[in-house]
């Protein structure tokens, strides 16, 4: 049995202060073997920014993995943003932490940076990264389960209009029939778990997009984190959701989901 968090939408530098002690706290309380972040790890890839979310990270003293999202690149240096748009990324987040891969456990971790220059919101899966995964897949132990860790969303659930994730449609479908179970996003800052099961050209992906962990914007709720538990055949999913009341991340209903030749079953 392993354990994985799945953090994401940090955003230090427009972060609930009031909230960090409680989510380190609660991140303790799930014990995790390891932790995914999707991305947003700071709001405007300041430096100073980059620094705090690392010291977060660090503190919790766990293997963990992460990926870059839109709001890691800059946004009002333009000359940054086109010449070198991850600068920043490189320079304030430890190279451990980018790694392209982490296998602990149950769980063999893809990285995919989405982030895209060009673009304010929208991401692209790109086909570099299709073809690492896919080798890596073809290289991954045949045991436990392959999880993509991305920032944008494969599939947008439906009411959302941040743009598609391009080449994510065909670049899954390839990963999904190179074995790939499982992908992590974020971005929406929006809790769904399982949005899918949903049918890819090859067999069902399961999705888990969690909600923003921390970010202080106006109108933010579904504050929270995902944590996957591996068993015997499937993978169950809580989702630890705010208590504003209480200023606590506490455990919801856990969806667990089975493993079949076929794909992904959610068990009701
Ligand atoms: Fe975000
Ligand atoms: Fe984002």
């Amino acid at each position: 049995m392993t354990k994985l968090l799945h953090l994401t939408d940090l955003h230090f530098g427009a972060e609930r202060q009031d909230l960090t002690p409680a989510l380190a706290r609660a991140i303790a309380l799930a014990d995790p073997d390891v932790i995914a972040v999707s991305g947003d790890l700071t709001h405007r890839a300041r430096p100073e920014q980059f620094k705090a979310a690392v010291a977060f990270l660090r503190q919790l003293g766990r293997p963990a993995i992460a990926v870059p999202g839109n709001h890691d690149i800059p946004l009002w240096n333009l000359g940054l943003r086109l010449t070198a748009p991850f600068r920043r990324w490189r320079e304030g987040v430890p190279a451990d932490l980018r790694s392209d891969w982490l296998h602990i456990g149950d769980f063999h971790l893809f990285a995919a940076n989405t982030a895209d220059p060009m673009r304010i919101r929208s991401g692209i899966l790109r086909e570099k990264d299709i073809r690492r995964i896919c080798a890596g897949l073809v290289s991954a132990p045949p045991a436990g389960f392959r999880v993509l860790v991305c920032h944008h969303p494969i599939e947008e659930p439906p009411g959302f209009d941040r743009g598609e994730t391009r080449n994510a449609a065909q670049g899954i479908a390839r990963l999904v029939k190179g074995g790939l179970d499982i992908s992590l996003s974020g971005h929406l800052h929006h809790w769904q778990p399982g949005l899918g099961v949903t049918e890819t050209n090859t067999r069902p992906l399961l999705q888990i997009q969690s909600g923003t962990a921390l970010c202080a914007r106006p109108g933010e709720k579904n504050h929270g984190f995902a944590l996957l538990q591996t068993h015997p055949g499937g993978v169950s999913v809580t989702p630890w959701l705010l208590s504003e009341a209480e200023k606590r991340f506490c455990p919801a209903k856990v969806v667990n989901f089975r493993r079949s030749d076929a794909g992904w079953l959610q068990e009701r």
